[in-house]
């Protein structure tokens, strides 16, 4: 599988995080492309990882077992048409990291029916600690799966969904997560402030706070509920603070925040596939 040839039209952050994924995870470099309009981009990603580098997205593509599209949803458009034709007549497995592009839209502009894998990553792939869920379209083989997640899982955890709808739902989870965990580290870096601590010992307190509690919740057997309970001891501080946070509706103000996000996931795919 690390022999599989892969072309990234793209030579951006998210192309430039899976590659150096890959290649830590022992993927050869000798079989990875990078094509891009901007040489500047291309000689950067030369010189870091020894791929090959291209301006031209049809020649990666024509010579590659899988494209992973990795341009920004504005232009996801016009990059799919131009491909489509390389696209049917080799049938690469396709990989799409765009938000908010559904693969029916992917699939027209590619000309038509194609094995294609649609990824919601989120920020955290940039320092290889990213959650992404992928979702197949019926041309996608096992093996081709299979692929798929061995590639995404270069960045971070890959989790499956089956119903495509559900992607909407992950972008307001774990696509616009990262946003949510950077404001309550934001909040308790200004009220420990607040309260007296000097700015960087209360920014290191929040940060590696956050981080601890993350790690412990992942290492654990238990729920987030029950970790929860177990460092609430009754009468003491934190059962103090959490009545507070939970008198200001704190869990319904998430819930909203969600279910917002998750509307707004959705008119971003109708207007990005309009045309
Ligand atoms: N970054 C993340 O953490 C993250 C998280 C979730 C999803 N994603 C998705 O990943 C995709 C890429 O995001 P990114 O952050 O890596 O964006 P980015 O850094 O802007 O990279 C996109 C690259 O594509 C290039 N490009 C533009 N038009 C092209 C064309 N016609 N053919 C080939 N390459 C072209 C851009 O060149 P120019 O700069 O010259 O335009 C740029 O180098 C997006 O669709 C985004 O939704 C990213």
């Amino acid at each position: 599988m690390t022999d599989t040839r892969i072309a990234f039209i793209g030579a951006g952050n998210m192309a430039r995080s899976l590659i150096g994924g890959l290649i830590a995870d022992g993927w050869n470099s000798a079989s990875l492309s990078v094509s891009d309009p901007d040489n500047h981009q291309l000689a950067a990603i030369a010189s870091r990882f020894q791929v090959h580098t291209d301006t031209d997205n049809q020649r990666v593509t024509e010579n590659s077992d899988v494209v992973l599209l990795a341009v920004k949803p504005q232009v996801m458009r016009d990059v799919a048409t131009g491909l489509a034709g390389v696209v049917q007549q080799h049938q690469p497995l396709v990989i799409s990291v765009a938000a908010g592009i559904r693969a029916t839209d992917m699939e027209r502009w590619l000309g038509g029916k194609c094995a294609l894998v649609r990824c919601m990553p989120n920020t955290p792939a940039l320092v290889q600690s990213g959650a992404t869920a992928l979702f197949a379209t019926q041309g996608v083989s096992a093996g081709r799966r299979d692929l798929a997640e061995s590639i995404l899982r270069a960045v971070g955890i890959a989790l499956w969904v089956e119903d495509e709808d559900l992607m909407d739902a992950v972008t307001a989870v774990s696509g616009s997560g990262p946003a949510y965990f950077f404001l309550v580290m934001e909040v308790l870096e200004e009220a420990g402030q607040a309260l007296g601590l000097p700015e960087k010992t209360a920014r290191l307190l929040a940060l590696q706070t956050a981080f601890g509690a993350a790690k412990m919740a992942l290492e654990s057997s238990d729920d987030a509920a029950q970790l929860r309970q177990r460092v609430t001891s009754p009468g003491g501080t934190t059962e103090k603070a959490l009545a507070v946070l939970e008198t200001g509706r704190l869990r319904a103000l998430f819930h909203d925040a969600l279910t917002a996000a998750r509307d707004r996931s959705r008119e971003l795919a109708s207007q990005f596939g309009a045309d």
